[in-house]
């Protein structure tokens, strides 16, 4: 299909998606050549995660991540879009002072990086409000209950949530209310599966499924985790279709190889001067010109 055909994943689609039960692909991207692998490839929604922070920056959480990060990331992914819709994610302190910063900031991933929606971890009462103001700011809105990393401190490690009656009541409750406050779709993070199953029956918005089992009306993976970029602890949640760390490893232990035993580069990766004549010969030349001239 020629470029300007492409027709790019809108908020309507999704609903779409929900109401047909097509199932809707999304992964995380957080640069321009990735993404356009993954937009090249049909995924409907890529998600600039926050993951950002540990994946791609080396921190060991995504409290740290910057909104100046974050704009940056997605200007890149944008970039390598044409078809995917591109949401931005909201990082830890960008949306906790006010309201007036929380629509500032997210209008940013819109207006400055070029993406459709923004994400927000939580379903507080206060966080309810915001995500309101938002939509009434024209910004679409993903929510994002089960586990939410940015409360990595209250919870002291990432765990599977809703295992028991009250927290189970407590996601399906949260779910609804991000609904009614006007997100578009709910990511559900690291719950049993028969929990999304409910979840996912009572949303007429598309739930999108981390370690949240089959049911879902979506899939979302760390782009990163998905080709096994890292070699570390991966949760069980996670498929590897790639072994990346490997491949890259034996890159550069070749590259390395190459360049000590000189051969790298050889012949087939070096330019060779124009003339038949030998450079060294050329050059001579040209410097007894200069000497003559100069006297
Ligand atoms: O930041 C992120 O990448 C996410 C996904 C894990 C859903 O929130």
């Amino acid at each position: 299909m020629s470029d300007n055909k492409i027709q790019r994943v809108t908020i309507p689609t999704l609903l779409e998606k929900k109401k047909s039960g097509e199932k809707i692909t999304a992964l995380t991207a957080y640069d321009y050549p990735i993404a356009k692998i993954v937009d090249s490839e049909g995924i409907d929604v890529i998600l600039v995660g926050d993951t950002v922070g540990m994946v791609v920056l080396g921190y060991e959480n995504t409290i740290p991540v910057t909104m100046e990060e974050m704009i940056h990331h997605t200007k890149a992914v944008v970039r390598g879009t044409k078809r995917a819709l591109v949401i931005g994610d909201m990082p830890y302190f960008s949306f906790h002072l006010s309201e007036e910063e929380t629509v500032y900031n997210a209008s940013r991933f819109l207006k400055e990086a070029g993406a459709q929606a923004v994400k927000i971890e939580g379903a507080s009462r206060k966080r309810l409000k915001l995500i309101e103001t938002l939509v009434d700011a024209e910004i679409p809105v993903m929510g994002h209950v089960g586990l939410t990393p940015q409360s990595i401190h209250h919870l002291g490690r990432f765990k599977v949530k809703g295992k028991d009656a009250d927290e189970a009541r407590r996601i399906v409750t949260d779910a609804l209310n991000l609904e009614k406050a006007g997100v578009f779709a709910v990511i559900l993070e690291c719950v049993p599966m028969e929990l999304a199953r409910i979840v996912t029956e009572r949303l007429q918005v598309s739930t999108i499924g981390i370690g949240a089992g089959p049911y879902c009306d979506g899939q979302i993976l760390v782009f990163h985790d998905l080709v096994g970029f890292m070699n570390g602890y991966l949760p069980k949640f996670v498929k590897r279709y790639a072994q990346l760390h490997e491949i890259l490893t034996q890159a550069v232990e070749a590259y390395s190889a190459d360049v000590k035993n000189g051969k790298f580069p050889d012949d087939n990766h070096s330019y060779h001067s124009k003339s038949d004549q030998n450079l060294k010969s050329l050059l001579e030349e040209k410097e007894k010109i200069f000497s003559i001239s100069e006297k």
